[in-house]
């Protein structure tokens, strides 16, 4: 009796430990390649959410376990990266980590071959940015691409609070001014991350206020705000307290955030409506 011998590329990979140890890779190798930093710095900084999704993602793609449509439902790749720039420079990057993971575990050139083409497809079809200036890899990546990880390198370089802004600016999708109001109208909730004080001051028609510092805290307890769906603005002053709050809520696990370039100065600058509560007055 003849036997069907169709192997999928999960079973090529050696299962759910093959798959495993590719992520695994992959995300080590991100997080040592000098090359790949700005890619890193789009990521969490605890990479164990992003090794599990992957994985589980991968699972079912390569014909395995589908973990991750169980646990999440369609993929929807490109709406899931876009509030991230992917960029070419960020799939080279990206594509890089995964062809060194590859070059490191799987000895069958074609498989190798046609799995990087796969990456390749994904990769190109989840562009949505131009480069901007985060950062780029000069060279495609090749196969026999060698790179020597140390992962017990201790991490001692600091950041100062312009690097975290440069670095969450890259996470976020920015509304330039111009396209504010119509982002505003297309929203669910505008949020003003600004301290009180600045709020009560001025602040953008149908805005709510909810400080950086506790926003997190309000939106966990605000149930009608809870949807990973919810369409999010936010803004501040000049935009960098804005995007370290998008990131916060990336990481909570909002999908359509938005912040505006700029922020409020920009705002008034282009002369465009604000709210100044009026306050009582005693007499
Ligand atoms: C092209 C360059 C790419 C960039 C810059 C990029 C960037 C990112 C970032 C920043 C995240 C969020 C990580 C987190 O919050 O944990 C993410 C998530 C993810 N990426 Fe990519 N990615 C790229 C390509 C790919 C490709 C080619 C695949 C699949 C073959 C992929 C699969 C995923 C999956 C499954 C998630 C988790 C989504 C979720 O459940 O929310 N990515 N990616």
């Amino acid at each position: 009796m003849m036997t069907s011998t169709v192997q999928t590329a999960y079973e090529a990979l050696g299962g759910e430990a093959g798959v495993r140890a590719l992520v695994k890779n992959f995300y080590a190798l991100m997080d040592d390649l000098p090359e790949t930093f700005a890619l890193r710095m789009m990521h969490p900084e605890r990479l164990s959410g992003s090794e599990t999704s992957l994985f589980e993602f991968l699972s079912g793609w390569f014909g395995g376990p589908d973990l991750y449509v169980a646990k999440k439902g369609h993929p929807r790749l490109r709406m899931r990266h876009a509030n991230f720039r992917v960029s070419p420079a960020m799939r080279d990057q990206w594509l890089l980590c995964m062809t060194q993971a590859l070059d490191a575990q799987v000895a069958d050139t074609d498989l190798r071959s046609r799995l990087i083409e796969k990456f390749s497809q994904m990769a190109s079809h989840l562009l949505n940015s131009p480069d901007a200036a985060a950062g780029t890899v000069s060279a495609t990546p090749q196969h026999g691409d060698n790179i020597s990880l140390n992962l017990s390198k201790p991490r001692t370089i600091m950041k100062t609070a312009h690097d975290l802004v440069t670095a969450a600016k890259a996470r976020v999708q920015e509304v330039a001014i111009a396209e504010a109001e119509q982002a505003i109208r297309e929203a669910d909730v505008l949020l003003d991350v600004r301290e009180a004080d600045e709020y009560a001051a001025g602040h953008l028609p149908g805005a709510i206020h909810a400080s950086r510092g506790l926003l997190e805290f309000k939106l966990s307890s605000s149930p009608e705000l809870n949807s990973r769906d919810l369409r999010i603005v936010l803004y501040c002053k000049t935009s960098g307290r804005a995007a370290l709050a998008a990131c916060a809520l990336h990481d909570m696990g909002y999908l359509q955030v938005k912040s505006i370039s700029g922020g409020f100065d920009a705002w008034l600058t282009a002369g465009k409506p604000i709210v100044k509560p009026s306050l009582p007055a005693f007499e």
